[in-house]
């Protein structure tokens, strides 16, 4: 689902801490009188592991052992260190299980001088093999904490959640981290889909309301792994469809990329791309998974930018399964499965593009609030409206254009400027939603493009870099020496088989 800019509307991310069980260790704590007493709470959560799949969850630490107004965890990733009235500074951070792991750490809290307050563990949610510690200090140890973190992270592979002293400036927004996280989403659309604006085709016409509350309804009860529900479209859904479909077929071979007309076909001869028809959202996502990993999902409504870009980190497309008014079969004021299926879905089955669409996905991951308003942009001027070189020509591959007969003819005419697409100057450039567009940038190809756009991303500030494991649908964040390790064999394992595969072709 293609979403306008905005970011202005995003949702507060303050979505419900995920629940974990915290083991209360032990309270006004010198780290070296204590470290004893923290590992036979270790041990005690070794013996709870085969337990914890049912305790997590049902637990919240806010109301159990902890000072209240201490923290407040944004997310399954990220806490929100906060320092509260009596100044006590909270964090979070995960260690290998191993012998000697946690007095190593408690030996950095000693040797910078600081005094724990308070310290509990649990059994680390994100990976089986971790342990993760909640510990408060004295806010007069600021300073000194920094290094300790500095330490963790670099002598002993700690993972050290992100931390912010300074709430407003500083904050990680959440972002997920497991696909499953996307099921989130469905609670936070900012409007309805069955919620019509006044000026809308389909706004006095009953039935098409009801029409379009059932397709809200199987998004919002959808969850990840479940098949998106096939939906019996009407004769009159169809009619409009074949009418879409039948004028955009005309122009492609001339208007569109080959990468679009290279998959188009493939969608006619497997997904039941025909004028008669409208496909289904399963038989497409199932299509796109075999190609390039990219999965649909249903959407509700409009999800904010924030939100829609996330997605695309883990190549999940959001997508509606509705379809635009029928008194206006050309014309739409927000996407609809001709802009879905036509638009978007044959780019997606495109390896390099699916690349680049994953590239801002991941770039928007826990990015501040001004930077997702600019990743929105660069996806604006790129997936949906965007142009590129092929050969001699200029053809467009934006699903906004794909998916509209008059401005894909409009886009490639001398009328519209043409800029080279530069995420740096195609970030900040404004844009009309509901006219044709007066500026389009034009890519030197998807591989150039993914370049840019991971420069771009190099420039956004926040302290990580992020990676997504495909084995385990989830982000990997790199802001310690074992992830960079892991990162490193994964590299040298693929770096391997590459010089194998030269060796023999030579
Ligand atoms: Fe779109």
């Amino acid at each position: 689902m293609c979403h306008n800019n905005s970011v202005s509307q995003q949702l507060s991310h303050d979505t419900p801490l995920q629940k974990g069980v915290w083991n209360h260790v032990a309270r006004a704590l010198k780290p070296q009188q204590h470290a004893h007493k923290v590992q036979q709470s270790l041990q005690l959560s070794i013996s709870m592991d085969a337990a914890k799949g049912t305790v997590n969850g049902n637990h919240d630490p806010e109301a159990g052992t902890a000072e209240p107004g201490t923290r407040r965890r944004r997310g399954s990733m990220y806490l929100e260190e906060e320092t509260n009235k009596s100044g006590v500074i909270s964090c979070i951070f995960s260690l290998k299980e191993e012998v000697g792991a946690l007095a190593k750490a408690l030996r950095l809290f000693e040797d910078n001088g600081i005094n724990l307050t308070h310290i509990e563990s649990r059994p680390s949610r994100m990976n089986g093999e971790e342990y993760e510690f909640f510990i408060s200090v004295e806010s007069s140890c600021s300073q000194a904490l920094d290094d300790v973190i500095d330490g963790l992270r670099k002598e002993i592979s700690g993972h050290v959640h992100g931390l912010s002293r300074n709430k407003q400036k500083d904050t990680v927004p959440w972002f997920p981290n497991d696909i499953q996280d996307l099921d989130r989403f469905a609670n936070q659309i900012l409007s309805y889909g069955s919620e019509l604006d006044a000026d809308h085709p389909g706004f006095t016409d009953q039935v098409y309301r009801a029409r379009r509350k059932e397709f809200a309804d199987i998004a919002y009860n959808y969850r990840h792994g479940q098949p998106i529900p096939r939906v019996e479209y009407t004769e009159a859904e169809k009619e409009t469809w074949g009418i879409v479909f039948k004028e955009l077929k005309t122009l492609y071979p001339t208007h569109a990329c080959r990468e679009h007309n290279r998959v188009f076909p493939l969608l006619e001869r497997y997904c039941g791309y025909r004028q008669d028809n409208i496909p289904q959202l399963e038989d497409v996502s199932r299509f796109l998974q075999s190609c390039t990993g990219f999965r649909l999902r249903p959407v509700a409504g409009l999800l904010s930018s924030r939100d829609f870009l996330a997605g695309l980190a883990f190549r999940v497309f959001h997508s509606t399964q509705y379809i635009r008014h029928g008194s206006k079969p050309t014309y739409t004021p927000e996407p609809d499965v001709c802009h879905e299926l036509l638009g978007h879905v044959p780019l997606l089955a495109d390896p390099s593009f699916a690349q680049f669409s994953q590239e801002i996905g991941l770039a928007s991951l826990g990015a501040p609030d001004e930077f997702i308003e600019k990743l929105a942009t660069v996806y604006w001027f790129t997936v949906e409206y965007g142009l590129c070189k092929q050969g001699s020509e200029i053809k467009a591959y934006g699903a906004g254009l794909l998916s509209s007969f008059g401005e894909l003819q409009y886009s490639l005419t001398d009328e519209p400027n043409m800029l080279p697409f530069d995420p740096e100057k195609t970030s900040l450039q404004k844009y009309p939603i509901t006219e044709y567009q007066p500026v389009y940038f034009v890519a030197e190809s998807f591989e150039d493009a993914k370049e840019k756009v991971r420069k771009f991303a190099g420039t956004i500030p926040r302290p990580f870099s992020v990676r997504y494991n495909p084995y385990t649908q989830s982000i990997e964040v790199l802001n310690n020496t074992q992830q960079l390790r892991n990162l490193a064999d994964c590299i040298n394992c693929e770096v391997g088989k590459l010089c194998e595969a030269l060796q023999k072709l030579e």
